[in-house]
């Protein structure tokens, strides 16, 4: 799957995304990662790529021109126009199923705002989705996109070696993942619930079941309603369909 990142930053994006199971799984030709500096777009002969709001504001506005120009240039090489992503705190909120959706993309571009913002007429040209990564403010979309590259990447296959653990995880049937434990059996003056070591898999799979839907109950009662859970599960933990916890 090939990532492209338009950005006033691609070292900082570049760096972060070269470590690590994105970095090996590039390595390996399950990824590629290429970040698109837009200032190599622009026209300015001071290469300047923002300006000030029209009607006034504080801030300054990242201009249509080099965005559109590095946007223009990146299509015209991959062949088409792929999905587009504007990173902006207004977007839909991201989410588990979002990742496995985009994940089955051949090519995604993110576009990385700064400043007050971006011209809106560049958005109406490029973007097919607005994108956030929940409900606070950050200094640019830089660190929202590589949330999103990491969510994404990982769901594609080859990229996570243990295929097992990208499906077993936290929000799968939208329950919380159950405690993991590992040697010594005694830390701190604590056991490992013994359960664990048994050797009988039936019972390690009911503990583990539990401990999701008491983990989900207690931590995220919203994502309880939404659960996979059977009449039984529902009796017992007490979940109401009508009235939800
Ligand atoms: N840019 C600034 N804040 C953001 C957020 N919360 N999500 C995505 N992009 C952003």
């Amino acid at each position: 799957m090939n990532f492209y990142i338009l950005t006033l930053f691609p070292e900082m994006v570049r760096q972060a995304l070269s470590a690590s199971i994105i970095g090996r799984a590039e390595e390996n030709g399950f990824l590629h990662i290429d970040a698109v500096n837009i200032r190599d777009y622009t026209k300015d002969k001071h290469q300047k790529v923002d300006d000030y709001p029209y009607g006034g504001g504080a801030g300054m506005v990242m201009q249509a021109q080099p965005i559109y120009d590095a946007y223009h240039a990146l299509t015209e090489k991959i062949g088409r126009r792929p999905r587009t992503v504007y990173l902006t705190p207004q977007g839909h909120t991201f989410t588990q199923d979002l990742a496995k959706e985009m994940s089955l993309e051949e090519d995604l571009i993110f576009l990385c705002g700064h400043y007050e913002g971006v011209d809106e007429r560049a958005l109406e040209e490029i973007v097919t989705d607005y994108v956030s990564i929940g409900d606070y403010v950050l200094t640019g979309g830089e660190l929202a996109a590589m949330v999103m590259v990491d969510a994404v990447s990982r769901m594609v296959p080859g990229v996570l070696t243990n295929e097992a653990s990208g499906s077993m995880e936290s929000f799968e049937g939208n329950l919380l993942e159950y405690p993991q434990y590992t040697r010594p059996f005694v830390w701190n003056g604590k056991e490992a619930p013994k359960v664990l070591l048994s050797g009988n898999h039936q019972k390690i799979e009911a503990w583990r079941r539990e401990q999701s839907i008491l983990r989900t109950k207690r931590y995220r009662p919203d994502l309880l309603k939404k659960a996979d859970l059977t009449i039984r599960e529902k009796a017992v933990y007490g979940v109401n369909d009508k009235k939800g916890v």
